[in-house]
């Protein structure tokens, strides 16, 4: 029997690691590190350097597999999301399988964690036969954002919303929401939104070494905030980056239930 157990390990701080992560880290018989070829933002330096820190079972073996590469398939993203995933879960099995024939536990270290726009747990469902899956939580890059800027993710008592750049772009400020937390956007889409009255609060490289962050009305911190991504992009040759923005709410709409702490 397989189990298949993904580690959440935060967004790039070796001090993210739970001490949960690092007893399931020592406690697997495989933990397999994807490689995305030569581009740094496949962090599999990152994954070996917090083996080498944490790991003291000798007996654990640790193998890389190359990721295969997403077809570009912009007019049908989701399809080309679903042949890649087919693909990872293929070299997976066939992995799992040389490694360990007679069965044990493999692990995967997961950026951030599992839950939040990740697809290994989606990928994990895809195997056949079916492993046991655990999921070990960790620091995501919205908690990492937020500490980092010292700010609350909501306001009291009202709700926020996680999207991406590409929903964003889509459709605009989503309706009854004041603060929006914007993930996996290449394209600065906060420039196609209204800044009257938004504050936004960025960063890139949360909780890494090289972190930047910028805070300020839309309006000026923008352009600033497209300024910085494309200097870090020339100096690191790949970049990762979220943001908050929130919008005043006029006095007239705020609800009673605002009034509660929260
Ligand atoms: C594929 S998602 C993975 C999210 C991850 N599972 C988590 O819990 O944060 C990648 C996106 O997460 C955000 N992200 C992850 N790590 C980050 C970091 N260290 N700094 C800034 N953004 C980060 C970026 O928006 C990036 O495009």
């Amino acid at each position: 029997m397989i189990e298949l157990v993904l580690i959440g390990i935060g967004t790039g701080n070796p001090e993210h690691l739970t001490l949960q992560a690092i007893r399931e880290i020592n406690a697997a018989d495989l933990i397999l590190i994807p490689r995305k070829g030569s581009d740094k933002a496949d962090l599999a330096d990152l994954r070996r350097r917090i083996c080498q820190q944490v790991l003291q079972n000798l007996q654990t073996r640790i193998v890389e597999f190359d990721m295969p590469v997403r077809r570009a398939a912009d007019r049908d993203y989701l399809r080309g999301v679903d042949d890649w995933h087919d693909a990872i879960a293929e070299i997976w099995t066939t992995t799992i399988h040389a490694q360990l024939p007679a069965g044990g536990t493999v692990a995967l270290l997961v950026w951030g964690d599992p839950s939040l726009y990740d697809s290994t747990l989606r990928i994990a469902a895809r195997l056949a036969p079916r492993p046991v899956v655990r999921s070990i939580p960790g620091l995501m890059s919205l908690n990492v954002l937020a500490a980092a800027h010292a700010i609350g993710l909501n306001d009291v008592g009202a709700p926020f919303l996680v999207t991406t750049g590409r929903q964003l772009r889509g459709h605009g400020w989503p309706a009854g929401i004041e603060t929006i937390v914007v993930m996996l956007d290449g394209e600065c889409s906060f420039r196609q939104i209204d800044p009257a009255g938004v504050t936004i609060h960025w960063g890139a490289f949360v909780g890494m070494p090289g972190q930047i962050l910028l805070s300020g009305p839309l309006a000026e911190t923008g352009p600033a905030i497209v300024e910085a991504r494309q200097a870090a992009r020339a100096e690191h040759g790949w970049l990762m980056d979220i943001y908050l923005l929130r919008r005043a709410i006029a006095p007239q709409d705020q609800s009673p239930a605002a009034a509660t702490p929260g």
